[in-house]
This record gives C-alpha cells, sequence and structure tokens, in this order.
C-alpha cells in the first residue's frame, strides 16, 4: 500500500524526525540542564535503541504513507557510531514516484567538521546547526561544557565546503540570557550563505523551568535587527514551515524566526517523530508516544507495522502550541527535548 495519511485536522503526514540517540555532549541549560542531565542520569542502554534497519524500515513505511522529508536528530546525532551509514541507507530509500528523500540533520556541530565530507558522501543533503551567541561568555554559559564559538563557525564553514548547505543556524533566544546577541548574529551572517534562524525559547520538557517572561517575542526580534538592517518578509517554502523567512532589503541574505510560542504553526503541522528507542509521537509536546519497537521486535510484518502507522497518524489531534496561546500552561508532564528530538 502506498496511500498518504492525514489527520483529523486534515493534515498530512510528511516529516519525519528521527532521534538516533538521547545523548549530547553539550548541557545547554534549556535543554538538558545539568541539575536534571547529571552524572548519573540513566541512558538509554544500547540494545534499546532501534537498529539502522529497524530504523531504515520504519522510514521506509512511512514514506509510502507521505513522507517526503526525513530528518535526523538527538540528543547529537553525530554521537551515534556509524551515523554515515544510517545516512546512507535513508538515502537509498524511495518516494512511490521514485524520489528519493529530502534528508537533513540537525547537529551542535561538535563532530561536524570531522564529518561533514563523509555525511555527504552518504547522502546527506542538509545540515542545522545551533549556535546561540558569538560571544564566548554567554555561548559557553548556555552550552555549559565550555564549548567555543571559534569550533562551531569552523564547523559551519566545512558543511558549506562539503555542500551540506544551504546550512542553516538555530539561534535559541532566551530573554536575559543570550538576547543581547541578537544583532551581532545578525550582522555576522549576514552577506554569507548561511541562514540565521531565531528560536522563540519553548516550554519542552519538564526540567527547563520555562516562564513566558524569558520568551523574547520572533517580533521583536525582527524589530531590533530592522532597526538596523532593514528587512522585508519572503514566502513559506511550503505549508506548515515552521521558519517565517525575511531578507535584508539590500540584499545581504535571508533571516528567520520560529514563533512556536507567540505564533503557533500547529496548523500546518506535518511533522511525526520517532524517539532512539522507537516510540512514535505526533507532537512535540506529546505525553506519551506509540512503541514501534516492540511491534518491530515481535515480528510485525510490513503491512502490521503500516497499519499502525495509518491507525496512529489519522486519530492525531496535537496541536499543543495553539492550545498553549489559549490556556494558562499547567503542570503537565512533558517530553524532554533530548529524548524526543528537536
Ligand atoms: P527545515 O524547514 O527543513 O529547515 O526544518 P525545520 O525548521 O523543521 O527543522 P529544525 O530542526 O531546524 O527546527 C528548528 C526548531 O524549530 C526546532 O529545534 C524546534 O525548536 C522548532 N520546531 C521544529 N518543529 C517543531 C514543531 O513541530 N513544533 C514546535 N512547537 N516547534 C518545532
Ligand atoms: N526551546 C526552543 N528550542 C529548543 N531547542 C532545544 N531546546 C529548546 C527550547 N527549550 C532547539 C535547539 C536546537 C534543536 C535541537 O532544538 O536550539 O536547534
Ligand atoms: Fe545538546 Fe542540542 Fe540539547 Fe544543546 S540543544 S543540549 S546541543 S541536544
Ligand atoms: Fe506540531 Fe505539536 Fe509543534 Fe503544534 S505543538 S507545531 S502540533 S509538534
Amino acid at each position: 500500500v502506498t496511500t498518504p495519511v492525514t489527520d483529523t485536522l486534515k493534515r498530512p503526514l510528511r516529516d519525519l524526525r528521527i532521534s538516533v540517540t538521547d545523548r549530547c555532549n553539550f548541557r545547554c541549560v534549556y535543554c538538558m540542564p545539568k541539575e536534571v542531565f547529571g552524572r548519573d542520569f540513566a541512558f538509554m542502554p544500547k540494545d534499546q535503541l532501534l537498529t539502522f534497519e529497524e530504523i531504515t524500515r520504519l522510514a521506509r513505511i512511512a514514506m509510502d504513507h507521505g513522507v517526503r522529508k526525513i530528518r535526523l536528530t538527538g540528543g547529537e546525532p553525530l554521537l551515534r557510531k556509524g551515523i554515515e551509514d544510517l545516512v546512507a541507507m535513508l538515502a537509498a530509500l524511495r518516494t512511490p514516484e521514485g524520489e528519493p528523500p529530502d534528508l537533513a540533520m540537525t547537529t551542535n556541530g561538535s563532530a561536524l567538521a570531522q564529518k561533514a565530507q563523509a555525511l555527504k558522501a552518504a547522502g546527506l543533503d542538509r545540515v542545522t546547526v545551533s549556535l546561540d551567541s558569538l560571544d564566548d561568555s554567554v555561548f559557553q554559559a548556555m552550552n555549559d561544557v565550555a564549548y567555543p564559538v571559534a569550533k562551531v563557525l569552523h564547523a559551519l564553514d566545512a558543511a558549506e565546503e562539503a555542500g551540506l548547505g544551504p546550512v542553516k543556524v538555530n539561534m535559541v533566544v532566551k530573554r536575559g540570557l543570550n538576547d543581547h546577541s541578537i544583532v551581532d548574529m545578525a550582522r555576522h551572517f549576514r552577506g554569507t550563505p548561511f541562514i540565521l534562524r531565531f528560536i522563540e525559547y519553548m516550554d519542552v520538557g519538564s526540567s527547563n523551568g520555562w516562564k513566558m517572561d524569558q520568551v523574547v517575542p520572533s517580533a521583536e526580534i525582527m524589530e531590533r535587527i530592522n532597526k538596523v538592517f532593514p528587512v522585508e518578509p519572503l514566502e513559506a517554502n511550503y505549508r506548515g514551515e515552521t521558519s517565517q523567512r525575511w531578507r535584508y532589503v539590500d540584499g545581504q541574505g535571508e533571516i528567520g524566526a520560529i514563533s512556536s510560542v507567540t505564533r503557533a504553526f500547529c496548523s500546518g503541522c506535518t511533522r511525526a517523530r520517532l524517539s532512539a528507542d522507537g516510540k512514535l509521537f505526533t507532537c512535540l509536546f506529546a505525553t506519551a508516544g506509540t512503541d514501534l519497537r516492540e511491534l518491530l521486535r515481535g515480528g510485525a510484518t510490513d503491512q502490521e507495522l503500516a497499519n499502525a502507522l495509518a491507525a496512529l497518524w489519522g486519530a492525531r489531534t496535537d496541536r499543543y502550541s495553539e492550545l498553549r496561546s489559549a490556556n494558562t500552561p499547567g503542570l503537565r508532564k512533558k517530553i524532554e527535548m533530548s529524548y524526543i528530538g528537536g
């Protein structure tokens, strides 16, 4: 069967975000704070992780049902041993029309300079790299492992050189922490091939102590930039794009704003997320996933897996960010970003 599925809000399944590990060598304060992810935090044992064969099998079935874009995430995806092999296996998949998937990765960049060429050769199309400031004291306070800015900048160049572009740079903006780096970041990446995107700090996970007053609304971010470097809006690349795109009026390139808090984009959300241990989540804020590993290891046929996927997506009602805007956030348990992927 090669039937595209749509959910209860008529949203098709288009993107699959695959977390390949829950581990990370950074301890970003908004994602894996040391108080929670300390020395004795229990990460997933290896036998709980889906194998590359299992991931590829699920991805193939998902592509039969409408998935066109696959993004590898983590934790930090480059920490997963042999990740190039998984990239090659996914790049060899085809849609029912015979097209390869659009294959991307979100990474902190720490192993990217070393792996960019191999990833490209294996079939990775593009990467998105996180960088929250150009100021070392700010960036190191955010990654909390003393990782220097210069190394991320070097990784960005290596990725661009390897042909993994257009390389996007994600900056999570948290008020009082790195919001004074907004204009510096814009200035630095203007006139380069890199597409800088500002992300509103979100209430993901139960560990980041999120409060609305720590969010800098995208409108304010763009206003601060517009005062120095005038910008004008661009059309979305596709329906349900997370980022609102802008261009510098003087032709110095593109930037974006991901307003998951102030301008929810649930109505066009076509993303499913697979955790490293094989649970499928239909929302970044879902409280529970569906265990596909159990099916895989229990000997399910392709048809049975396809049915499970279709049933799950068909019943999907998620629109957390839209509902958050309508309600005051409760004390609901949430899934960590490092577990489910960004
Ligand atoms: P491209 O448009 O292909 O570049 O991908 P993307 O923007 O979906 O991927 P990326 O991993 O760069 O996403 C950027 C950030 O947007 C993530 O780290 C999240 O913070 C946020 N984000 C992505 N998808 C969702 C989503 O479905 N819901 C919410 N609330 N936030 C999301
Ligand atoms: N709010 C917004 N974005 C986040 N990310 C991680 N935690 C948060 C959060 N609380 C983003 C990172 C990276 C991706 C993996 O997820 O910036 O781009
Ligand atoms: Fe690691 Fe990315 Fe989370 Fe930072 S945001 S701790 S780099 S997974
Ligand atoms: Fe999609 Fe859930 Fe994010 Fe809304 S909150 S855009 S439904 S992942």
